[in-house]
């Protein structure tokens, strides 16, 4: 299909901590080449690669100082082209991270110290950085360097913020884009979409200026000189859904991620409002909703679903942390998100090692927790090295760059790929039938606790109620749990509509 981005389901790796190849605890290309059956047996249409590139690892590869190589970490260009032709092979397509907000302090624009390349600036007065802008990771967003000018970067320091106003950087990026395009990448998606243009006077700290769009038109018209043409998605962090929508118009990117459904708690009144509020505001412009449940930058949604708070942001993380966590429930409502999840139209992401059910690892010990997040917030984030420790294999767990719990073994692939009943079982009957579904959503009115929709012959029943909620007689296609004539809370149910 031409416009497979529409319906696909796309899996995430972060290759840090997908399979390690050669042994020294660090996942590597090898190591995804290796697993690539995984993913395929899934049923998933994409693979969407977090950095590859070479990095110092400040920001575990989203410090990127060289756009066309592979850190030798991970392996070689050479390797990564093959993993891309095996994928195909596999029917898999191959999503790339690419990231324009900023670079690494090893990159050789800033080694080189091509200033106008980034944004120096001198002080408000001495010892003051320019203004007060924060970075996201926590302290001010500015850097002095040894001649008293200081540099802007909106996360680590190690990431400096690029200057979109210099052509050299635009030019160079689509230049990026073309390098792997050409080595046969069916897409790219662009981290810190929102925050590549800056207030020319640096005064308005607030990101998501209207010059940014021009961006991302030069992008799709890169895009488009392809056959087939390659696909644009976002990484689009915006309250409004209007701001949010205008990223996906026609002439600009294809997708991007649906953060309100990954932040939204378990509850069926907010998520009907907010898959209401993404199916409108994806309508206008004509794009394809997503919809996520995690990834490498938030709390596991095992272990979220599993508190007595369900919601997620950033700003409450380091308050949520540690909280009493009911690991059986948070399991049960992840295999009942995943049928709602997987039912919903438009396109679904999978981030390793939700497949398997993994919790967040909160018990991590500060000494090898690494995440800057963790470190320049002196640890009032925990950060989100516990959604990152690396995928279990097999039952006997090998020491790996962060540890997992000895209870990852019961979770392990080998231990769940034999049995019928097991999260990764489910995840595979989910993504193999979710093909079967077809065209736009109606909802049923089953009342307040209950989601309940029809996408052509399949019914979708999502329980949120505490309470059994009597079925119709249809035929169950996928249940979330053992049920009988009714069904009990916290599950979710595909039916074949006899259309009655
Ligand atoms: C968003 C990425 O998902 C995150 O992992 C990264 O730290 C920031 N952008 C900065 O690149
Ligand atoms: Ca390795």
């Amino acid at each position: 299909m031409s416009e497979w981005w529409r319906t696909a389901a796309i899996y995430q790796v972060y290759p840090r901590s997908y399979a390690d190849g050669n042994g020294d605890g660090i996942g590597d290309l090898a190591g995804v080449r290796q697993r690539l059956g995984h993913i395929r047996d899934l049923g998933v249409d994409a693979i969407w690669f977090s950095p590859w590139y070479p990095s110092p690892m400040a920001d575990f590869g989203y410090d990127v100082a060289d756009h066309r190589g592979i850190d030798p970490l991970f392996g070689t260009l050479a390797e990564a082209v093959r993993l891309i032709e095996e994928a195909h092979d596999l029917g898999l397509r191959v999503i790339i991270d690419v990231i324009p907000n900023h670079c690494s302090d090893q990159h050789p624009w800033f080694v080189r110290g091509i200033r106008d390349r980034f944004w120096f600036r001198p002080g408000r007065a001495p010892g003051l950085p320019p203004n007060d802008w924060q970075s996201v990771f926590g302290g001010p967003a500015w850097t002095q360097v040894e001649d008293g000018e200081w540099y802007l970067h909106l996360f680590a320091r190690e990431q400096p913020d690029l200057n979109w106003t210099h052509p050299a950087v635009r030019a160079d990026f689509e230049d990026i884009l073309r390098f792997w395009f050409d080595r046969g990448v069916d897409g790219v998606r662009i981290d810190s979409a929102t925050m590549c243009v800056k207030d020319p006077a640096l005064v308005d700290a607030a990101p998501d200026r209207d010059e940014v769009h021009d961006i991302y038109r030069a992008w799709r018209r890169v895009a488009d000189s392809y056959d087939p043409p390659r696909v644009l998605i976002g990484e689009v962090w915006l309250p409004d859904p209007a701001r949010f929508a205008a990223y996906l118009r026609p002439d600009e990117m294809h997708t991007a991620f649906n953060f309100d459904f990954l932040g939204c708690p378990w509850d069926a009144k907010a998520l009907r409002r907010c898959i209401d509020d993404t199916l409108a505001a994806h309508e206008v412009v004509g794009a394809p909703s997503t919809w996520v449940l995690s990834n490498h930058d938030v709390t596991r949604h095992v272990t979220r679903f599993g508190r007595a708070d369900t919601a997620f942001d950033f700003a409450s993380r380091g308050a949520r942390h540690g909280m009493p966590v009911d690991l059986a429930l948070g399991t049960r409502r992840a295999r009942a998100a995943i049928l709602l999840t997987a039912a919903l139209p438009g396109s679904v992401y999978v981030y390793q090692g939700e497949e398997l059910g993994l919790p967040e690892v909160e018990d991590l010990p500060s000494s090898v927790r690494q995440d800057p997040m963790h470190t320049r917030s002196a640890g009032a984030d925990p950060g989100r090295d516990g959604c990152r420790v690396p995928l279990p294999w097999s039952s006997d767990l090998e020491p790996s760059w962060l540890p997992q719990p000895s209870s990852w073994a019961a979770l392990s692939v080998a231990a769940q790929e034999a049995d019928p009943a097991s999260m990764l079982s489910l995840y595979r009957s989910a993504l193999r039938l979710r093909r079967c579904l077809d065209g736009p959503m109606t909802w049923l009115d089953l009342g307040d606790e209950v989601l309940a929709f029809r996408r052509g012959t399949v019914v979708c029943m999502i329980n949120i109620s505490p309470r059994d909620v009597p079925l119709p007689s249809s035929t169950p296609l996928l249940t979330s749990e053992p049920i009988g004539a009714f069904l009990p809370p916290d599950t979710g149910v595909w039916l074949l509509d006899s259309g009655a």
